[in-house]
């Protein structure tokens, strides 16, 4: 019922040459890509090169950001219209790095999932705690109030246009993977957070997905779990050979 998605952030690496090379490894060694929904957020320098080279393939394009003003004096800022126009379809939304090195807030995370919207792009909206958190026992408290703060004032329907990564802070770049039983103890609690928000039909059409040292070894167990819809993969998704592993792993899963 809710497609798996594969989506790449590649967050500061790739320049445009880098970038085609990637892309015209996945093109040629994909395979049945379609059978999963594959997307791939470049930095924005390269978005369109990434968009041209992609052409009539099944692979979508994500931007890693956006701002919520639509145009003015925003030094350094990129309007959700110019990221519309370089062909993206999706934007991923306060991934965790943004909220730590660029004071990215819920209150914020909130104004670009609403401007992404506003103009058709589809939000993947990052959550998750950190290890300080998890520790301390305020896992699923730290996760409802991301949800809470981050989809606030959003209606039915457009909420039904966004996916949430659940990305424990701890996964994310270390080689260290949440368990299965974590990552579905999750996932299922922020579903449930969802239904108490929006209606139980739209929570169920959300897609959640996993992202924190996702790698082929490890991308069927989780890809499997009832409440896991996909994964957000960071440093895999950068060598074609291993993202094609877990998008082989998502098809796998799509279809048990
Ligand atoms: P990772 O990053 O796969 O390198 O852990 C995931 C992410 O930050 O989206």
């Amino acid at each position: 019922m809710r497609k798996i998605i594969i989506a790449g952030n590649w967050k500061m690496n790739n320049t445009i040459s880098q970038a085609q090379d990637l892309m015209a490894a996945l093109i040629k060694n994909g395979g049945d890509m379609h059978k999963v929904e594959v997307i791939v957020a470049p930095p924005f320098t390269a978005l369109r090169s990434v968009y041209d080279i992609l052409g009539q393939s099944s692979v979508h394009i994500a931007a890693q950001n956006l701002f919520w003003e639509e145009s003015g004096a925003y030094t350094g800022e990129v309007s959700p219209m110019m990221v519309k126009e370089t062909g993206c379809k999706w934007v991923i939304i306060g991934h965790s790095e943004r909220r730590q090195l660029f004071g990215e807030t819920n209150d914020t995370v909130n104004k670009r999932t609403t401007a992404a919207l506003r103009i058709g792009l589809k939000p993947i909206v990052c959550i998750g705690e950190t290890l300080e958190e998890r520790d301390s026992g305020q896992t699923f408290e730290v996760l409802n109030r991301q949800l809470e703060g981050g989809l606030k004032d959003l209606t039915g329907e457009n909420m039904a246009k966004v996916s949430i990564a659940y990305e424990p802070v701890w996964a994310i770049g270390t080689g260290k993977t949440a368990t299965s039983a974590q990552a579905q103890e999750a996932h299922e609690k922020i579903r449930a957070k969802l239904a108490s928000m929006f209606p139980q039909g739209v929570a169920d059409k959300v897609r959640i997905l996993y992202g924190g040292s996702m790698k082929p070894s490890n991308a069927l167990e989780l890809l499997s779990l009832p409440d896991v819809d996909g994964g957000l993969v960071g440093g895999a998704s950068l060598n074609a050979h291993d993202f094609i592993e877990i998008i082989k792993a998502g098809i796998k899963a799509e279809q048990l």
